[in-house]
C-alpha cells in the first residue's frame, strides 16, 4: 500500500525512478479522440433499449420480429442445431471458410445448375455476413483497380459508405428514388449509368432495396444490364435480403440472373442474417464471377490474403447451420416455407399499416407503403416528423423516414398508424 502511494505520487511527476532507472510518464495517447458518431440505424437501438416506456416500439434496425413482436429462430436452424450438436468439431475452419456452405450459397444466387459453378468460374469466400463480404470485396477493388470509384444509389444502406471508404474507394452516386413518385428514378439511373466513365463499379441491391423498398422491375432490370454492358461497367451486387422481398429467393435472384444471361462477370455479397434469421452467426459469402477457373484461383487466393490479416478464417457455427439446412432437400424445403412466412407476415403488416392511415383519414398519399417490397417502407416522414415520433410516441425509427415493416405488428399498427397521423397532419 505504501509502495503504491509512493508510486502514485511519483508518476504525477514528468519523469519517475525506479531502481535507479529514469522513465518518462506516460504520455496521454487518446486525449485528441472524439467520440464517434452514432450510428445512424444502431444508435436508434441503443436509445430503443434505453427508453423505459411501456409503449416504446423499435421499427429500426432491419431485424425480424414475430407477431408478438419477438426475436423468431427458425425452425429449420434449430433443427439444424441439433444435428450437428456433437457432431462437428470446433477446428478453424480454412482461410476462404466452409466450401459446403460456400457451394450451396452459390446455387441460391447464380442457380441450381449454373454452368458458371460446374465450370469453377466462380471465387468465393465465406464472409462475416454481408457487411464482411462488401468490406473484402470493396478492399479487393481498391487493390487491383485502385483508380476506380464505386457509384453508390442514392439513397442506400448507410453502411455501404462507411465500408468504401474505409477501404479507400472514392465513392460516387448515381439517382435512384425519386422522393414525387416514392418509386424507382429510373430514367435518371439510366443516365447516370451511360455518363459513367466505361469500366466503373457500380453497387447495386439484387433485390428488397434498403433503405427505399423500391425495385426495379424485370424489364428495368434487363435495361439496366444493357446499359451496364454496354459501358463495360462492372456489376456488384448487394444481395442482403434474397427470399425477402417476394417471398422466394429464386425470383429474388432474377436481377442476378438477368445480369448472367447478358453475360456480364459480376461481384455477389449474399447474408443469411435475414433470410435465415442468423444475424448474430455472422455468416455470408463473397463471390467474384471470372473468365475461367484459372482467374477465379487467382482471385479467390487474392479474397482469401485479405482476410486473413483481419479475422484469419471465418466463424464455424453458422456456416455449419447453413450448409446442414441447404444440402438436406427436407430442411431446405422447411426454411424456403418459413422465409415465405416471414415475408408474407411483412406484407400483411404493409397492408394493415396503409389501411390504418386511410381509416384515421389521413389526407395524405399512402399506397407507397404496400407498393414497395422487402423489410422496409420509405415512408416519406421527415426527420423532424421522426423526432416528434419518437419524443411524443416512443417510436424509434432512423431519420431518413425508414420503416423496418417487421417491427410491425397487429399489436402495435394501430398505435403506430395513429402516430404518424398526428405527426403529419398536426403542428
Ligand atoms: C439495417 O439496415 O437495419 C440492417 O441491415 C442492420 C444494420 O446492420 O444496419
Amino acid at each position: 500500500m505504501m509502495l503504491r502511494t509512493a508510486f502514485t505520487r511519483r508518476s504525477q511527476r514528468s519523469t519517475m525512478e525506479m531502481g535507479g532507472t529514469r522513465f518518462m510518464s506516460s504520455p496521454s495517447w487518446w486525449n485528441k479522440v472524439e467520440p464517434a458518431p452514432k450510428d445512424p440505424i444502431l444508435g436508434v437501438s441503443e436509445a430503443f433499449l434505453a427508453d423505459p416506456s411501456p409503449d416504446k416500439v423499435n421499427v429500426g434496425v432491419g431485424a425480424y420480429r414475430d407477431d408478438n413482436g419477438k426475436p423468431v429462430v427458425l425452425e429449420c436452424v434449430r433443427e439444424a442445431e441439433k444435428r450437428i450438436a456433437g457432431h462437428k468439431n470446433m477446428e478453424y475452419l480454412p482461410m476462404g471458410g466452409s466450401a459446403n456452405m460456400i457451394e450451396e450459397s452459390l446455387k441460391l444466387a447464380y442457380g441450381e445448375d449454373s454452368s458458371m459453378i460446374k465450370d469453377e468460374r466462380i471465387a468465393a469466400i465465406q464472409s462475416l455476413s454481408g457487411t464482411g463480404a462488401c468490406r473484402i470485396f470493396a478492399d479487393f477493388q481498391k487493390r487491383f483497380s485502385p483508380d476506380s470509384h464505386v457509384y453508390i444509389p442514392v439513397p442506400t444502406w448507410s453502411n455501404h459508405h462507411n465500408i468504401w471508404r474505409d477501404a479507400n474507394v472514392p465513392q460516387r452516386t448515381y439517382h435512384y428514388y425519386h422522393p414525387e413518385s416514392r418509386g424507382l428514378h429510373f430514367a435518371a439511373m439510366i443516365d447516370d449509368i451511360k455518363n459513367a466513365p466505361n469500366g466503373s463499379f457500380f453497387l447495386l441491391h439484387a433485390c428488397a432495396h434498403n433503405p427505399t423498398g423500391v425495385d426495379p422491375t424485370e424489364e428495368q432490370w434487363r435495361e439496366i444490364s444493357y446499359q451496364c454492358k454496354v459501358k463495360g461497367h462492372f456489376p456488384f451486387f448487394d444481395m442482403a435480403y434474397q427470399g425477402f422481398a417476394s417471398g422466394d429467393p429464386e425470383k429474388d435472384a432474377k436481377s442476378i440472373r438477368i445480369f448472367l444471361e447478358d453475360g456480364h462477370l459480376i461481384g455477389c455479397s449474399q447474408s443469411y442474417a435475414k433470410n435465415m434469421g442468423l444475424y448474430g452467426q455472422r455468416v455470408g459469402c463473397l463471390s467474384v464471377l471470372c473468365e475461367d477457373e484459372k482467374q477465379a484461383a487467382a482471385v479467390k487466393s487474392q479474397l482469401q490474403q485479405l482476410a486473413r490479416p483481419m479475422y484469419s478464417n471465418p466463424p464455424v457455427h453458422g456456416a455449419h447451420i447453413v450448409s446442414t439446412i441447404l444440402s438436406d432437400p427436407d430442411l431446405k424445403k422447411l426454411w424456403l416455407k418459413e422465409v415465405k412466412g416471414m415475408a408474407d407476415r411483412i406484407i400483411g403488416m404493409r397492408t394493415q399499416l396503409q389501411e390504418n392511415l386511410e381509416k384515421l383519414g389521413s389526407p395524405l398519399p399512402w399506397e407507397h407503403i404496400t407498393k414497395q417490397i422487402g423489410m422496409f417502407c420509405y415512408s416519406g416522414l421527415t426527420p423532424e416528423q421522426v423526432d416528434r415520433l419518437t419524443s411524443e410516441y416512443h417510436i424509434y425509427l432512423t431519420r431518413n423516414g425508414r420503416i423496418s415493416m417487421a417491427g410491425v405488428t397487429s399489436g402495435n399498427v394501430a398505435y403506430l398508424a395513429n402516430a404518424i397521423h398526428k405527426v403529419t397532419t398536426a403542428a
